[in-house]
């Protein structure tokens, strides 16, 4: 039998919870001198402290902040082997291109299920020290069939969400006929992976699929139950966003090279509380590691877009599995405010992958959260780089 938890005494306690009193237009909502009460492996309760309801067993917080467990609904963790060399040369100077995956394809190819594994929940164990309660995670690094559907079998291991990105790159076996790459996707490699996943993706971008390409993809998995994202306009503008509202993507993600008319479709399709649409997810790991300018947030906020925040974690362009670290990025660069960067990061995660259940805390939320050693949330952006993550809870349990 579970025993019941009172947290008591927390500085604020950031519940996102929608139609809360002092809850900010874009959805942020607070307490301060806040309580909260775990139940299992949900919240029974959140208020004020000065009300707070009896419980088997009660945690001080001492003013410590608590928010939801941040979502990542963006990360690429199932690979072998590492690319500093590349980071390092960018720093010097060298641009990024998407032909640099293909390094990772083989050293993964080449890895056996037990690295993989390995790899993957090291990775996975850097997350929740930092905060992540619920990550979404890519295949992408095989791109054979077999790769392909052990990948995608290692990551739902790990995660309910698993996306199968068959279509990250053409392999180098195929580099003369990406049309015959694309066939595999769509075919025997969809088929393979599709028992696993519960997303399809594509790297729309120059150096990888066309946009013809990139809806041949989308619709294949959406054929076969998959739910489309996109990876779109990371290295140049391109149609991968609107294609990606065109097929009901739940997200578009990188979103680094917006038109007007791509910052308008993201606007109109803003997920409502009456219907799913499509979130633009914001990656600045991956600016911070190429060295590109950083998505411009403010744009897509003030449109009207929803905007969520992920890691991309990955060998190549964003080796980092720290979400205070993206919000931190988010609020100094990228112009969002602290309360915006951290519903981004929580409640916006959950949106981009249709999850009703995490990014926020309230009765009947899975309980999930990070207590800080902090009084509130703007310390994560107000000290970058600091560990601050105190304890998490995920599922009602609290992880080491
Ligand atoms: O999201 N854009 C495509 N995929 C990754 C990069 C992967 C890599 O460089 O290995 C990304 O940035
Ligand atoms: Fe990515």
């Amino acid at each position: 039998m579970t025993r019941s938890l009172l947290i008591n005494g927390i500085g604020e306690l950031v519940t996102n919870a929608q139609g809360a009193p002092g809850a900010e237009p874009g959805g942020f909502a607070s307490i301060n001198d806040a309580a909260l009460v775990i139940d299992g492996d949900r919240i029974a309760w959140t208020g004020p402290s000065s009300r707070a309801p009896a419980a088997d067993d009660v945690l001080e917080a001492a003013g410590r902040a608590v928010l939801p467990g941040f979502v990542d609904s963006h990360a690429h963790l199932v690979f072998a082997g590492e690319r500093s060399a590349e980071f390092a040369a960018r720093m010097a100077g060298r641009g990024y291109a998407a032909g640099g995956i293909r390094s990772t394809v083989a050293a993964t190819r080449a890895a056996t299920d037990a690295e993989l594994r390995a790899g993957l929940r090291r990775l996975a164990a850097e997350m929740v020290g930092q905060g992540t309660t619920t990550f979404e995670c890519k295949s992408g690094y095989g791109l054979t069939v077999e790769d392909e559907a052990r990948s995608v079998a290692l990551a739902a291991e790990a995660t309910d969400e698993v996306t199968y990105l068959g279509a990250h790159v053409v392999p180098t076996e195929f580099e003369d006929d990406a049309g015959a790459y694309v066939d595999l996707v769509c075919g025997p490699m969809l088929d393979a992976c599709a028992p696993h996943a519960r997303w399809v993706d594509v790297f729309c971008e120059r150096g990888a699929f066309s946009v013809d390409e990139a809806r041949a993809v989308l619709t294949a998995g959406r054929a076969r139950g998959l739910v489309p994202r996109i990876h779109a306009s990371q290295l140049g503008p391109g149609q991968g966003v609107q294609l990606g509202v065109e097929l009901g993507a739940a997200s578009a993600d990188h979103c680094t090279f917006l038109t007007d008319a791509d910052v308008d479709a993201l606007a109109a399709a803003a997920p409502s509380p009456a219907s799913t649409g499509t979130v633009a997810t914001l990656l600045p790991g991956a600016e911070f590691g190429t060295r590109q300018p950083y998505p411009d947030a403010r744009r897509l906020l003030d449109a009207g877009a929803t905007v969520a925040l992920a890691t991309d974690c990955n060998p190549g362009s964003s080796y980092t599995s720290s979400m205070p670290f993206c919000i931190a990025v988010a609020v100094r660069d990228m112009h969002m405010t602290t309360s915006e960067a951290i519903w981004a990061a929580t409640a916006g995660g959950a949106s981009a992958l249709r999850r009703g259940d995490v990014g926020y805390l309230a009765p009947g939320a899975k309980a999930d959260l990070v207590m800080l050693d902090a009084p509130s949330h703007t310390y994560l952006a107000y000290r970058p780089g600091v560990p601050l993550v105190h304890a998490v809870w995920q599922a009602g349990m609290r992880r080491p």
